[in-house]
């Protein structure tokens, strides 16, 4: 495995527009969550999401900082109309389907991803991503313990038919995903990822995501 340094070009660009991606999906989903807050069910939800709007603002902050010094082009790589048909995509959801998009999707692939990134980069952004990959797993285990909650609630067919349901959902939102137009997984090669590698971890996690809450 070879580790990349800041003087070479091509790295630094792909992780520069890498870094700008992760900081606007964490803007996002600090937003995502904040309009959730008032309509959660229950105390445990609302107290969740609120956290999660102030650690998601506090990776934000980190992420910045980190670009500036890294010089890296902040440009937001999602257009602005990609972003308004996302938070579009969100609001029209219910609870359930709020919780696989946001946290099977969103939060555990997308933070998987970014995981298989750190190895391979520069200390600088190795540091970086340090805090905010840690609060990720408190955000991942939130979302899940959340679907479990509300997929208990339900009587035992209802259950079964939204589980059913959740392999589909995932690859929509993964599809939907990848037709915008930004070249992420050539950003990922070009710092050291192997795509075939990439894809076999986020297909585990997948599986094992799905497993965990049909147990
Ligand atoms: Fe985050
Ligand atoms: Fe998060």
């Amino acid at each position: 495995m070879k580790a990349y340094s800041v003087e070479n070009t091509q790295y630094a660009h792909a992780m520069g527009h890498l870094l700008a991606l992760y900081t606007q999906v964490d803007q996002f989903i600090m937003e995502t969550c904040a309009e959730r807050i008032a309509t959660a069910p229950g105390h445990d939800a609302r107290m969740g999401l609120a956290k999660q709007v102030g650690d998601e603002c506090r990776h934000v902050t980190i992420q910045q900082q980190w670009m500036q010094t890294f010089c890296v082009d902040q440009t937001p790589v999602i257009d602005k109309r990609s972003i308004e048909h996302l938070h579009a995509h969100f609001r029209a959801l219910d609870w359930v389907d709020f919780l696989t998009d946001l946290y099977l999707v969103v939060e555990a692939l997308g933070s998987q991803a970014v995981e298989q990134v750190v190895p391979l980069a520069d200390p600088g952004t190795r540091e970086s991503l340090r805090v905010p990959l840690q609060d990720e797993l408190d955000h991942v285990a939130f979302g899940l313990s959340e679907l479990q909650k509300a997929l208990d609630g339900m009587d035992v067919l209802e259950r079964q038919a939204r589980l059913d349901k959740i392999p589909a959902r995932i690859q929509r939102l993964f599809d939907r995903l990848n037709d915008l137009d930004v070249p992420v997984q050539e950003w990922f090669e070009q710092v050291g990822t192997s795509p075939l590698q990439l894809h076999a971890v986020l297909d585990r996690r997948r599986e094992e995501l799905v497993a965990g809450l049909a147990a």
